[in-house]
């Protein structure tokens, strides 16, 4: 066996071993949310999942920086942008360092309302794998595997994406559903999106889940995704694809020179442009996401007896793996 050989299989080994761990703390997250769902306080539930995410990602063998966390360092005590994670900062410098992005609970008000697709989401790859995106919103468009590149596209009109994609598909518009968050800003596109004849499935929240359930349509009923949402959630979104299968882009929207800083600031020159799933993420890398509340894609945390249960997505894309992971440990 040649020294490279070797060397590929014990990284191969370590990134094997790390999605375990990663699983852990998408767990983690979603087991302290859980106590939270239905209580009507969105912010104690974040907190509780930051907390959780926290301490277990503190206790993986890595030199791991935050590059999409909680906000700025000035605004977010914990898992802050540039923060470091891992057990790694304090060995003899033989940890992988990785960047992470997570987001401890995707779906604060789903969680507060008791409403399905809250997630407990994390990603980690090799420094610089993925996108530094600031905190401000991006637009987006995410389809499933099996149509050819180029045949939707963020500058084509949302009515054209529809019909071009049913074409791709041997079908009719009519056959095709089209998730969107229910925000005002999305009515034009819901119009137009209308005016095709498909259907469109309304989330109040969470589009990291909204896009995910494009690559498993014969769960998840849904073809595309489209509208704006948060831009960190995009890269954790793109993250999910890379493994499932299927495309997402995404543009950088701004409001303000303020939210132009913070893109700067994380070193963005080009603020207009076009990110395909390769630029949002632009290398191998593991996801790991964990049911707060009940989705399509994970079950919600739940309560049988005295034992809480999980239900966890973990996935490579350097290999495509999916996996499930079934947790459960007694309560007290
Ligand atoms: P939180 O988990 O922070 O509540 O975010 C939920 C979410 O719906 C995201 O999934 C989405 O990207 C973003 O908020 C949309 O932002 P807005 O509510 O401002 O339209």
């Amino acid at each position: 066996m040649e020294r490279s050989d070797i060397v590929d299989n014990a990284m191969e080994f370590q990134d094997r071993m790390l999605s375990l761990g990663l699983a852990r703390v998408s767990e983690a997250a979603a087991i302290a949310a859980f106590l939270q769902i239905g209580r009507g306080d969105q912010k104690a539930a974040d907190q509780v999942a930051v907390d959780a995410m926290r301490t277990q990602l503190n206790m993986l063998d890595i030199k791991g920086v935050v590059v999409i966390g909680e906000g700025e360092r000035d605004e977010a005590p914990m898992l802050y942008i540039g923060e470091e994670v891992g057990q790694g900062w304090k060995g003899d410098g033989a940890a992988p360092e990785v960047d992470i992005a997570l987001d401890p609970l995707e779906g604060t008000t789903l969680t507060a309302k008791g409403m399905p697709n809250a997630l407990a989401v994390i990603a980690m790859g090799p420094r610089n794998s993925m996108l530094h995106a600031p905190d401000v919103y991006m637009d987006k468009l995410a389809i499933g595997p099996g149509v050819e590149r180029g045949v939707v596209d963020l500058d084509q009109d949302p009515a054209d994406n529809v019909r071009e994609f049913a074409k791709a598909k041997g079908l009719t518009s009519r056959d095709i559903t089209v998730c969107i968050l229910e925000r005002p800003r999305h009515e034009d596109m819901i119009e137009k999106v209308r005016g095709t004849d498909a259907s469109i499935r309304l989330i109040s929240d969470g589009d990291v889940a909204g896009v995910i359930h494009t690559a498993d349509r014969a769960h998840t009923g849904i073809d595309m995704y489209m509208g704006s949402g948060g831009a960190p959630e995009g890269v954790l979104a793109a993250a999910a694809l890379r493994s499932m299968g299927g495309q997402i882009q995404g543009r950088l929207l701004f409001r303000n020179d303020d939210e132009r800083g913070r893109a700067y600031k994380a070193g963005i020159e080009d603020l207009d442009r076009k990110y395909e799933m390769e630029d949002m993420v632009r290398d191998d890398v593991i996801f790991a996401a964990t049911g707060v509340t009940d989705g399509s894609i994970v079950r919600g945390a739940r309560r049988i007896g005295d034992r809480l249960e999980t239900e966890t997505i973990l996935m490579r894309s350097a290999t495509g793996s999916v996996r499930r992971i079934h947790y459960s440990r007694t309560i007290g």
